[in-house]
């Protein structure tokens, strides 16, 4: 019989790629995170550092020319790199939200197109599914593609589009059938070049700073049949699909910000003097530390988990990357809350960076479908029996 113990701890290989990722974050990443926050900028050094490591789209199968990074070596990845920057930890997680539906629907044509020059960090890709008036109701949108002999002619706007305008490639998500809500839509692949695409404002936000979220428009944007991602009519479920699995990297990203607050509190609190002591030494605020501690490590295990059944596509996914989002994310806004409480004064300034991670952790409430959203989806699959 196997050893289960062995079974369920990490393997020394994705041991390995946490270590390798932890040393590029902090001498590359980390010293960046504070000005990419507070200039607003898009990560370009961070986003070359993970490319020279093979970590900014690590999901790429090797035959795309990609690191061919399993479900759990993803997670962590995005999980060390949010830890020390939420912005640049979207360049992985997003470059395989935008590419996963070509993984999981596409043609060989798309895939061999599109899928190596995000693979060499050439390219990024990104998701266009939300739109002003169709959020939480993704089905209701309303870009069209109507097909015109061997092409579709694409009309519309998307908004949130995370990455807009840095990325040459979008996975957009519009209606084929009028008639027909989810099942009338359609994925196409359209590209930043493409005539017709053009880009809104960036937002401007709370968090996440570094990373631009933009409208995209598409007007009268004429592309070729094949490139569709899968069947007509199969766009929604591929959408939904694709974010089963990526919920599970929005867990991640939640993970990393919530571990670098408390790493950054534990920190503080021996340092910090007060009353003649360090501040560590007060029961009150021990407490908080374990309870931000034990928090963090059940939102990892249930991570993790997830990142185990999306590896293998076990039919429960759709539960446990919903609740792994959904816990992983409420749990990273009560670390870093409790990471700002435990610097006091200090911890509300710009001076310290458990500020900025309170305010980066509050999107992961929110991208990838809101909590509440969340907690329909987990109670339709408990209802069904799945989960
Ligand atoms: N897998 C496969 N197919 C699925 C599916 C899944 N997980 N979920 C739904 N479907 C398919 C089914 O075929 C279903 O039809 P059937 O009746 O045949 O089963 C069809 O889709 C319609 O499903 P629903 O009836 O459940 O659809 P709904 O309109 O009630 O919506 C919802 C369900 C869960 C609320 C969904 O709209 C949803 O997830 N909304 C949130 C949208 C979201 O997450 N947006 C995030 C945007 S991306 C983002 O934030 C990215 C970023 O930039 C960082």
């Amino acid at each position: 019989m196997s050893n289960s113990f062995e079974l369920y701890a990490l393997s020394e290989e994705h041991q390995a790629i946490r270590e390798a990722v932890r040393d590029v974050c902090d001498a590359k990443v980390a010293p960046h995170a504070g000005d990419v926050d507070e200039l607003a900028e898009f990560p370009k050094a961070s986003y070359d550092a993970l490319k020279a490591s093979d970590f900014h789209a690590p999901h790429i199968p090797e035959q795309y020319g990609g690191a061919g990074a399993d479900a759990l070596a993803t997670v962590i990845v995005i999980e060390e790199v949010a830890r020390a920057c939420a912005s640049t930890s979207l360049i992985p997680a997003v470059n395989k939200l935008g590419s996963l539906p070509l993984l999981l629907s596409g043609s060989d044509e798309v895939k061999q197109r599109y899928l190596p020059p995000v693979a060499s960090g050439d390219s990024m890709f990104s998701y266009c599914l939300s739109e002003p008036e169709a959020g939480s109701d993704a089905a209701s949108m309303k870009t069209r593609a109507v097909r015109d002999g061997d092409e579709y002619v694409l009309n519309g706007v998307k908004r949130w589009i995370t990455n807009a305008g840095v990325s040459d490639f979008y996975t957009v998500f519009a209606v084929t059938d009028p008639n027909a809500r989810s099942k009338g839509i359609s994925a196409f692949v359209v590209e930043k070049a493409d005539e017709g695409v053009s880009f809104g404002a960036p937002e401007k936000k709370l968090g996440i700073k570094g990373s631009p979220t933009r409208e995209v428009y598409f007007d009268n944007v004429r592309i070729p049949a094949s490139r569709m991602i899968g069947a007509e009519g199969t766009g929604f479920a591929t959408a939904m699909q694709t974010l089963d699995h990526t919920r599970v990297t929005i867990a991640a990203q939640a993970l990393g910000i919530a571990q670098g607050a408390l790493d950054y509190a534990l920190g503080y609190v021996q340092e910090r003097k007060q009353f003649g002591k360090a501040i560590a030494e007060f029961q009150g605020l021990q407490f908080m530390l374990a309870d931000m501690g034990m928090k963090i490590e059940a939102a990892r295990q249930l991570t993790y988990a997830a990142a185990a059944k999306s590896e293998r596509d076990d039919k429960d996914l759709t539960y446990f990357g919903a609740a792994a989002k959904c816990f992983a994310s409420d749990t990273a806004m009560a670390v870093t809350t409790d990471a700002v409480q435990l610097l006091g004064g200090y911890g509300y300034t710009h001076d310290y960076p458990v500020e900025r991670m309170m305010r980066d952790a509050k999107i992961t409430q929110i991208y990838e479908g809101t909590n509440q959203v969340q907690r329909i989806v987990m109670a339709r699959q408990l209802l069904k029996g799945i989960g």
